[in-house]
């Protein structure tokens, strides 16, 4: 064969490629650095991002660090976690990075498959076992299985195969209220996912759940229907469970609001955690 002819002629359409003038290109129109470089840290870790699965923010990472910080699980006594919402899986990746190994058992549900795939990608990055299941999981081992599901789906705990109760739940739901999802910039509105983003489904109302329009007006859709799963459905212990959901700024009241409505008298305490930025950003509801 003629070595010239070899090379694959390059066209405009070809996957971007990664010299330094395509990069800049990239960046100009509106793109994420993260997505351009490829990855992003998350506390000690280095996470694979990949368009359209959303960037992990600063204040998530905050909340997260935290979280494994005020529990202190231990081989003996191992933590069932299930991360709904998941994304990349940094939440649940870092708990496992932190925690000592075979002091957590870790399950992410997402409905995307670009989302499920990156996750058991970032997984093999930060050397966090994925089991095929939870029977063949290690036990001397923090492990982490990515499930891709909808949660709003009204036979979601069987279609995900999920073994509740959990210990943790935690989550960050897309939570931005129409009105302000449509005055986003570009550089979010055009790279990221908009299930990642905002707070509705196309669903008129979530399964078992009375769902206000005002409500659903405040982005506050995911929190109505993960409340109803990790009560009413079982998801949570309920005694000594801990719910943690990130919420958008002004949340905070609706989302303690839906807890109590859902939980009743199980719910035995409900604590707000700000972000670094002074926002109240985390609500963390003990059973
Ligand atoms: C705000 S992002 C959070 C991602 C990640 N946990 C983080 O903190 O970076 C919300 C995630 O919810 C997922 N999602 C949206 N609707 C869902 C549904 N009905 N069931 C399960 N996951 C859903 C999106 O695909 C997206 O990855």
């Amino acid at each position: 064969m003629d070595a010239t002819n070899s090379k694959q002629p390059t066209t405009r359409h070809s996957a971007p490629r990664n010299n330094l003038e395509d990069m800049v290109a990239r960046r100009l129109s509106g793109e994420p650095l993260q997505y351009i470089l490829g990855s992003q840290p998350f506390g000690p870790l280095n996470l694979a991002v990949r368009r359209p699965v959303l960037i992990p923010r600063p204040e998530t990472e905050d909340w997260t660090v935290r979280l494994a910080e005020s529990l202190s699980p231990s081989p003996a006594r191992p933590l069932k976690v299930l991360d709904l919402c998941t994304g990349t899986g940094c939440i649940p990746l870092l708990l496992c990075h932190l925690w000592r190994p075979g002091s957590a058992h870790a399950t992410g549900v997402d409905i995307s498959t670009d989302a499920i795939k990156l996750a058991a990608e970032n997984a093999t990055l930060c050397g966090i076992p994925v089991p095929a299941s939870p029977a063949t999981q290690a036990q001397t081992e923090n492990t982490f299985i990515p499930v891709l599901g909808d949660l709003m789906h009204p036979t979601f705990i069987q279609n995900a195969r999920l073994q509740p109760p959990y210990d943790l739940i935690t989550s960050n739901p897309p939570y931005i209220p129409r009105a302000e999802y449509n005055k986003l910039p570009a550089s979010v509105k055009d790279f990221e996912d908009v299930r990642a983003l905002l707070g509705e489904t196309p669903r008129r109302n979530v399964p078992d759940a009375e769902l206000p329009d005002t409500d659903r007006a405040k982005g506050l859709v995911f929190y109505h229907r993960i409340a109803s799963l990790a009560s009413r459905h079982g998801l949570l212990q309920r005694s000594g469970g801990t719910l943690v959901l990130e919420v958008g700024d002004g949340q905070a009241d609706g989302v303690t609001r839906i807890i109590e409505n859902n939980f009743g008298a199980l719910v035995d305490k409900i604590d707000i955690w700000m972000d670094p930025w002074g926002k109240r950003r985390v609500v963390v509801a003990r059973t």
